[in-house]
């Protein structure tokens, strides 16, 4: 079997580092997840199971990788990453931090300050300060708070771990990972062979093709395989939906697909590969916002995974980087075979778990203009919880100004309907408001109840959400007609 026509160019096995050695596999079931290996097939029972959906860290592993030719530390869900992620990783769990019998510094500082009391969440506590440790630069308590916002701890409280984290991530890491980064980076860099993997047969395989043309060959093949990006949805249609994958396609391979470019105007393209983590340090750059909605999204393990493509392809009417999009005027470029085209992000959107994706196409990159000197933009989330939350509802507008009048108006939301869309009633009543006057952006508050209608569920009821999505808007424009400034929890997270 070839991805391209060549059968000695692919690699019929899976190739990762762990515990000092390299394992190489060539039978596995495409659907296998690294955690249930750990536990069930090597014995590793350190790292736990909580909620099987990547919301609690009991079972945070740590990847390192290359990135540029230096060995970045990742934390993960190991419960919703699959086995076949793995190639080209380190994979370190929290039994290797032991040092000759001794525990790792951050373990001891864990005990010094009674950071444990049950210990079901420690392991998964420790690994994600242990990607900490290894960032390569010294912690800080906001810092930290963001690094655990995907660990749940229900007995200890935080502040004897954020107490121990702070003492020890001092941004110059002295174990022995420290002492073996070379040799190690060396072991990762021989793994790094550029090639197609391709493991099992054409009824049930795990293929991560290397080129953008090897995807598009045979993606073309088998349109009816599973795109896997960072499988931070599709690894809970495993363990929630007990979905039996045949045939998965992972893109994390594949190079080109997580290419960031910038067009002359000052348009950014972001690869459908990109991870959020990278996504969170581009789009901050566009407006502050950006940075407080990514922060929030999921956590350090989910961003660490997750990726801008498997956002948006996932057609998730909750989904937030696309309504954050759409109001920047946002495109999304997709291929098919040697055929790309572009789209308004907006028009992607069809229906409820519709897309206008053909069989065999997938989702190249994202483009998102810049605002301009006279737009102002404004992204808002209302979620239940402040961290590692899904939005009840997300409003993101932008607007045009002209002397104190709105002379354009973009404005989108997530929650409100089937898809992400557009509020074209809202934008057009916005058209002549003046910023001085809130008497006139009555009108465009009361046209959101005909350009939505939103759904009661757990998350929220329908007039929960309705009456949000104004107030959203109707502070996005409070701050542009600076009757008040910015207020975001993000600020008040920093400033502690
Ligand atoms: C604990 C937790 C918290 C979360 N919090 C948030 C949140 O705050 N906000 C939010 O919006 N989402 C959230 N999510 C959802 C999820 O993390 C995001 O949607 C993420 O961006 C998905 O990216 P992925 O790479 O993991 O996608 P995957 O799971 O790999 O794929 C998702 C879907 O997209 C398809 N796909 C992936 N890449 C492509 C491509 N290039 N072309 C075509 N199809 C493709 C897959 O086939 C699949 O249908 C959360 C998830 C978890 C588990
Ligand atoms: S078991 Fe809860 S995040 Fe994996
Ligand atoms: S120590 Fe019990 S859950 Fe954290």
């Amino acid at each position: 079997m070839s991805l391209e026509g060549n059968p000695a160019e692919a690699r019929h096995s899976l190739r990762f580092r762990f515990r000092g050695a390299e394992v190489a596999l060539d039978r596995f079931s495409p659907r296998a997840l690294v955690l249930d290996w750990l536990r069930e097939e090597v014995g590793a029972k350190g790292t736990k199971e909580g909620c099987a959906e990547g919301d609690c860290g009991a079972c945070t592993v740590v990847l390192a990788r290359l990135h540029n030719g230096a060995l970045a530390y990742e934390a993960v869900n190991a419960c919703i990453l699959l086995f076949g992620q793995l190639d080209g990783a380190e994979l370190i769990t929290i039994e290797d931090l032991d040092e000759g019998g001794a525990l790792h510094p951050l373990q001891q500082a864990m005990v010094d300050h009674h950071g444990s009391q049950c210990g079901f969440c420690t392991p998964g506590i420790v690994m994600s300060l242990f990607a900490a440790y290894h960032s390569g630069a010294p912690a800080t308590y906001a810092g930290l708070c963001d690094q655990l916002a995907g660990n749940l701890c229900r007995c200890t409280g935080y502040r004897p771990i954020l107490t121990a984290a702070l003492e020890i991530c001092d941004g110059a890491p002295d174990d022995r990972f420290a002492t073996t980064t070379q040799e190690r980076a060396a072991a990762l860099a021989a793994l790094d062979d550029e090639r197609d993997v391709f493991v099992g047969d054409e009824t049930s395989f795990f293929a991560a093709p290397a080129s953008l043309d090897a995807l598009a060959a045979l993606y073309a093949r088998f349109p009816d395989a599973t795109l896997v990006a960072g499988a931070t949805d599709v690894g809970l249609w495993i363990t929630k939906q007990l979905r039996d994958l045949k045939r998965v396609i992972w893109l994390g391979r594949v190079a080109g697909l997580d290419v960031v470019s910038e067009s002359p105007d000052g348009a950014l393209s972001l690869g459908a590969g990109v991870t959020l983590t990278e996504a969170t340090r581009l789009l901050s750059a566009i407006h502050p916002d950006l940075s407080e909605l990514m922060r929030r999204f999921g956590s350090v393990q989910v961003r660490a995974s997750g990726t801008v493509g498997g956002n948006i392809a996932n057609g998730s009417p909750i989904g937030d980087i696309a309504p954050a999009l759409i109001a920047l005027g946002g495109k999304v470029v997709l291929r098919k075979g040697a055929r790309t085209r572009v789209l308004p992000l907006e028009d992607f959107f069809i229906g409820y778990g519709k897309q206008d994706r053909a069989p065999g196409e997938f989702v190249l990159a994202v483009e998102t203009p810049r605002p301009g000197a006279s737009q102002n933009y404004r992204a808002l989330k209302v979620s239940k919880r402040i961290d590692e939350d899904i939005s009840a509802v997300m409003l993101a507008a932008l607007i045009d100004v002209e002397g104190r009048r709105i002379a354009g108006a973009r404005v989108a939301c997530g929650g409100m309907a089937a898809t992400p869309k557009r509020a074209a009633t809202a934008e057009r009543a916005l058209l002549g408001a003046s910023l001085d006057e809130p008497a006139s952006w009555r009108a465009a508050r009361a046209a959101l109840s005909q350009d939505f209608t939103p759904l009661t569920d757990q998350r929220a009821s329908a007039a929960y959400r309705m009456t949000v999505a104004a107030n959203l808007l109707e502070k996005a424009l409070i701050e542009i007609s600076g009757a008040s400034a910015p207020t975001r929890i993000g600020m008040l997270h920093a400033a502690e």
